[in-house]
């Protein structure tokens, strides 16, 4: 039987991780299988995804070298980024250009990197409707992630620019609360009344 194909998935105790990781490893006939990078492989959530079958090993997003160790032989690797534990654009591109530089290292086939847009192409910074942080952005988490394409462009990587918008299971308490509210009534996919406003 043909080895399979490792896929290296960061923030795998996470949702978009998580998600990918338990995917694949229901799927017994893709030819993949996970390894799932976790800054403690002793968490109750690292050794739930090890008994369900994935390779867990240690890696931190700011530190290059683990990224580089953990991508290594990896067909493909999956590249997210944790806006809400910082709320730093900088720590974001940070982050997504230590990911890139290590795929690139590894040679890795195929790299997901979970993106969003970067505002400012549509709503540039002297456009006064909406504010300018920290002199440079409009959107901090969106704009840095669109700011980081460029990395993983610019290295040559064959990667797939996934744009995952608003999910669910994401966010904080009070907005999964609006999430499970709005579903519940509304059906996914129609959070806003067309003003800004969330709908409860
Ligand atoms: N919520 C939404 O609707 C939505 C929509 C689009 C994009 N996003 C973006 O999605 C990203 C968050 O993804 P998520 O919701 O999957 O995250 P999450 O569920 O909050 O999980 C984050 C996981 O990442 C790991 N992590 C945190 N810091 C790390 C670091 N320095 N190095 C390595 N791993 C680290 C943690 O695992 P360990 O503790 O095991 O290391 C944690 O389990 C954010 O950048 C956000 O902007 C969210």
């Amino acid at each position: 039987m043909a080895e399979k194909k490792i896929i290296a998935v960061v923030g795998a105790t996470g949702a978009q991780g998580g998600g990918l990781v338990r995917a694949i490893l229901k799927d017994g006939s893709s030819g993949l299988t996970a390894r799932a990078l976790t800054r403690d492989v002793n968490s109750d959530k690292a050794k739930e995804l090890g008994s369900l079958g994935a390779e867990v090993v240690a890696a931190d997003v700011y530190d290059v070298e683990s990224l580089k160790r953990s991508f290594q032989g990896a067909y493909g690797a999956f590249c997210v980024t944790f806006f809400w534990a910082h709320f730093s654009p900088e720590k974001e591109l940070a982050g997504a250009t230590a990911m890139a530089r290590a795929a690139k290292h590894a040679g890795v086939e195929h790299v997901i990197w979970s993106t969003l847009e970067d505002t400012r192409k549509w709503v540039p910074l002297s456009d006064n409707r909406m504010p300018t942080l920290i002199g440079k952005y409009k959107v901090l988490h969106f704009d840095s992630k669109g700011e980081a394409d460029r990395v993983f462009t610019e290295l040559g990587l064959p990667a797939t620019f996934l744009l995952t918008s608003f999910y669910w299971t994401g966010g904080s308490p009070e907005t999964r609360t609006v999430s499970r509210l709005s579903s519940a009534t509304l059906g996914p996919g129609d959070l806003s009344n067309g003003q800004g406003s969330i709908l409860e």
